[in-house]
């Protein structure tokens, strides 16, 4: 196991963010993790774990050891009546994850489709897009505890996963809780999809694929298509455009919060909830504000999805985590001095 010394992160992140790690590691196994456990070197240094880096705002140099999970594998485990069970290492790319199991006949997770980053970070916040969870589709994961040197396996109610969270955003602050953000390394995840397969085709713009190609009976593969067009019409491709994707949360409010801003603003979007609360579209409010095609420094808001922060000065004269900040920072007074909403980042700041 080689600690590295000094290492660009630019390549390793998706908003293309000029930073180093003092010290990073790549972890292709367990035992690379439990090599690292067992150097006295390393068993206490602070570690960050690193996945795709598509959602994080590095905002300087990184000191803490950088943990750059590697770890491969794709492989159906078991094959149910009721659903096919599918393991992958926490190191591969999501969407190339994604579309193996749909051309191999293990359809369910189509409408996750390009989403960047790895199968590491999906559990980690929960990922989410045009009618399906991580967690509607979660069976287990294993992971390696840093501080006994274990590893351990969890399943969905033990991720106490949320909208965009889980327990791997939390910081244990107390006996009761459970966090365990920079405690633990996600090494492998299974995927539980249900038999018989069923189409998530509720979401709008996925009905607008229908009625436009007359196609009201999709395969898995029609809309994993589908969903790779649509969110590359609306979302920029963080290879050309550095980004991070969404980078607020969605804010829930209460009904009478919602009937406030709606006599005020009656185009505001919201979407009921199951528990009673209502959920806005950050993007339309920041969209309101006249965000849209706007910039700070080399920090920009992105001309046709408000919610997406972009770097506008390429790999050559990066966007710096700062300016990032300072643009999120702007956004959120004014989303709060127009509704009296706070606004959630969503990305980790490191
Ligand atoms: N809107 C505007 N202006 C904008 C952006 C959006 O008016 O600039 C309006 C849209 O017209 C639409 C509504 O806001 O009526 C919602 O927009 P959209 O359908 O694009 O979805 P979103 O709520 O902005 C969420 C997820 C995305 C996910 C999409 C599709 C969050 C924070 N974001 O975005 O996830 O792909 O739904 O399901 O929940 C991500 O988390 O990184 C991400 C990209």
């Amino acid at each position: 196991m080689i600690v590295e010394s000094n290492v660009p992160l630019q390549p390793y992140n998706s908003f293309g963010i000029v930073a180093r790690a003092q010290h990073l590691a790549r972890i292709a196994g367990e035992a690379d993790l439990a090599a690292l456990h067992a150097d006295p070197a390393w068993r206490d240094a602070p570690r960050f774990v690193l996945g795709g880096g598509s959602n994080i705002v590095l905002t300087g140099d990184v000191k803490s050891l950088v943990l750059k999970v590697e770890i491969k594998g794709l492989r159906l485990l078991e094959e149910t009546p009721r659903a096919w069970i599918v393991e992958a290492g926490a190191g591969e790319t999501w969407h190339d994850a994604v579309e193996w199991m749909v051309r191999n006949g293990y359809p369910g997770l189509e409408n996750l489709a390009l989403i960047p980053g790895t199968v590491g970070g999906s559990p980690v916040q929960n990922i989410g897009a045009y009618g399906v969870e991580l967690q509607d589709r979660f069976d287990s994961l294993d992971a390696f505890d840093l501080e006994t040197g274990r590893s351990f396996t969890l399943d969905a109610a033990q991720c106490a996963f949320g909208y965009r969270d889980s327990v791997f955003k939390h910081v244990r602050s107390g006996p009761n809780d459970f966090g365990l953000a920079g405690k633990a390394v996600i090494t492998r995840v299974r995927f539980r999809l249900p038999k018989p397969w069923k189409a998530v085709v509720g979401y709008l713009d996925l009905e607008r694929k229908m009625e436009e190609t007359g196609n009201f009976t999709p395969s898995a593969q029609d809309i994993f298509d589908w969903i790779c067009a649509i969110r590359r019409a609306k979302l920029p491709d963080w290879r050309v455009l550095g980004n991070a994707g969404s980078f607020f949360k969605n804010p829930t409010v209460t009904p009478e919060q919602c009937a406030d801003i709606i006599a005020r603003d009656p185009k505001i979007v919201h979407y009921p909830m199951d528990d009673g609360s209502i959920k806005l579209a950050a993007g339309w409010l920041i969209d309101a504000c006249g965000w849209k095609g706007k910039s700070v420094g080399n920090a920009g808001v992105y001309e046709r999805q408000a919610l997406v922060l972009v770097n506008r000065g390429g790999r050559e004269n990066p966007v710096t985590g700062g300016e990032v900040m300072t643009l999120a920072k702007a956004i959120q007074t004014s989303v709060y001095e127009r509704f009296g909403i706070r606004l959630e980042p969503e990305p980790v700041v490191v």
